[in-house]
Parts: structure tokens; C-alpha cells; sequence
């Protein structure tokens, strides 16, 4: 079997706490093979985006990674530069988050902002990033991207701001996109659409994506793999249709019966 594209090996993260150290992630191990969706699933507060913000050493300043490597190909990143950390940010992994607002900067518009991330990923020159930040705008679906590009990011409907956030984590040409409940505050129609265009562009750009999600169904229609977390463990991981079909962990199984 190939080498998958991320392996987190024991990865132990704590909390400093006025009462002393807190354990938020015990001893995690998750894979994610090339070109798939991989789901993080699990309740609230267990520790999925913790996950996904070690993989990119961006956690809150009061946790820290205790133990474990992250594997990124054959580089752990936890040994990796600090020069070598912001290239890989937006480069190599980006991630988009459940609120696009809070990832876009008000003041500047959408097209300027993605255009910024060409300009540290890429090569291109200027013609050729305006160029690209509107293949990119079309590429995620956006109409009119000639105009889209102006606005501000306040000036779109939540579903737009999504894909515009998509159009700026794919603009560095990234090996991977971890996807933060990226579409929880939309609506149903609109969260299937969001997931066909991670789909699109998972084959299109030859991407692998994180999903992180508390929603089995979404995980159901979206990811070929998937990792079941609760408190801080990975309790179950494996094919989607297996552990689905199969789950052997409690946890799992609540989670399955919720869904019914
Ligand atoms: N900056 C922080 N300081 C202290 N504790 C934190 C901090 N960030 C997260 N935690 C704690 O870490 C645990 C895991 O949080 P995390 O945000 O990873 O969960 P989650 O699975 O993403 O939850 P949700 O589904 O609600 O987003 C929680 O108990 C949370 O309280
Ligand atoms: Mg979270």
C-alpha cells in the first residue's frame, strides 16, 4: 500500500490549566491516504478541530503537542522550520472554516485576498494572477467573477462567501484541504452543493480533504474513509462503508442512532 498523505502518529495534546495540565488529544493516530476524503467525525468539544490546527502547528497558545509526529509524506512537520511551516500553510494544506467571515479580511476585497495567496504559492506575475483569481472565482462556481472579485467579503451571501474561501484555499495549489464543519451555518440544498464542489474539485486538482464534521450523513455521502473521536481518542477508523456497516465501538453506534 502507498504511503498515506498525512500520518499523525500518537499525537498527545494538552491544555495548561490553572489546576494543571489538561489532556485534549490522547495518543491520536489518523491517516489520511492520497486523493481521499478522510472524515473526522465526532460530538462537540472532542477534539476534531484540535486535530486539524496541530496538523498545521496553528493551536491556541495554551495547548501544546506533548508527543507523536505528523507525517506529511515522509517530512514530520513537527520538526519542520518555521519558514518551511508557512510555506506549507496555504501551499501545501489550507484549511477553510465553518464561518468564511472570520477568514476574510473586511477591509480588502475577495479577489485581492486571493490574489495574495498567489503571490506568496505561486510564480505567476501580476496579469497572470488576475488572470488565475478569475479561473479560480469559476472555478468554485461563483458567477459574474469579474465582479465577484471587487466585492467585500460582507457583500456576499453566506453560501458565496464559502466557495469564495474555497477559491482562496485552493489558489496555493494545496495537497490537501482541511474543511472545518465548512458548511454548517448553511442550508441543506446549499451544503450539498458545497459538497459536490469538494467532490469536483477533489478529481479536478487531484486534492485530499479532511473533513471535520459532527454529521454522519454528510460522512455517509461525502468521505471514503473515516475517523470516529471521542474525549480526545480515536475510538474507531477505517472505509466508510465498513465501519458504517459494521461499527464496533459504542460510540460509534450512538452516533449512528442519532442519525436514524
Ligand atoms: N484555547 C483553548 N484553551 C483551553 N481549552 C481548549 C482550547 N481550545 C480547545 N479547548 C478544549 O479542547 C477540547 C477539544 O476542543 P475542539 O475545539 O478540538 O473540539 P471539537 O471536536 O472541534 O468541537 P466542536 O464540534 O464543538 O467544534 C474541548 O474540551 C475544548 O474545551
Ligand atoms: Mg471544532
Amino acid at each position: 500500500m502507498s504511503l498515506p498523505l498525512i500520518h499523525l502518529e500518537n499525537i498527545t495534546v494538552a491544555v495548561d490549566e490553572v489546576a494543571g495540565a489538561k489532556i485534549l488529544l490522547d495518543s491520536v493516530n489518523l491517516e489520511i491516504p492520497e486523493l481521499s476524503i478522510t472524515a473526522l467525525v465526532g460530538g462537540s468539544g472532542s477534539g476534531k478541530t484540535t486535530t486539524g490546527l496541530a496538523i498545521l502547528r496553528l493551536l491556541p497558545l495554551a495547548l501544546s503537542i506533548e508527543s507523536g509526529k505528523i507525517f506529511f509524506n515522509d517530512e514530520d512537520l513537527l520538526k519542520a522550520s518555521k519558514e518551511r511551516i508557512r510555506k506549507v500553510r496555504g501551499g501545501e494544506i489550507s484549511m477553510v472554516f465553518q464561518e468564511p467571515l472570520n477568514a476574510f479580511n473586511p477591509v480588502f476585497s475577495i479577489g485581492y485576498q486571493i490574489g495574495e495567496v498567489l503571490q506568496v504559492h505561486t510564480s505567476l506575475d501580476r496579469a497572470q494572477r488576475q488572470r488565475r483569481i478569475l479561473e479560480l472565482l469559476d472555478l468554485v462556481g461563483l458567477p459574474y467573477p469579474k465582479r465577484m472579485a471587487k466585492d467585500y467579503p460582507h457583500q456576499l451571501s453566506g453560501g458565496m462567501r464559502q466557495r469564495a474561501m474555497i477559491a482562496q484555499a485552493i489558489a496555493g495549489d494545496p495537497k490537501l484541504i482541511i474543511a472545518d464543519e465548512p458548511t454548517s451555518n448553511l442550508d441543506v440544498t446549499l451544503q450539498a452543493r458545497i459538497i459536490e464542489l469538494f467532490k469536483k474539485l477533489r478529481s479536478e486538482l487531484k486534492l485530499s480533504i479532511l473533513l471535520i464534521t459532527h454529521d454522519l450523513g454528510m460522512v455517509e455521502h461525502m468521505a471514503d474513509h473515516v475517523a470516529v473521536m471521542t474525549q480526545g481518542k480515536i475510538v474507531e477508523s477505517g472505509v466508510t462503508s465498513d465501519v458504517l456497516s459494521n461499527p464496533k465501538h459504542q460510540y460509534t453506534r450512538e452516533l449512528m442512532e442519532a442519525l436514524m
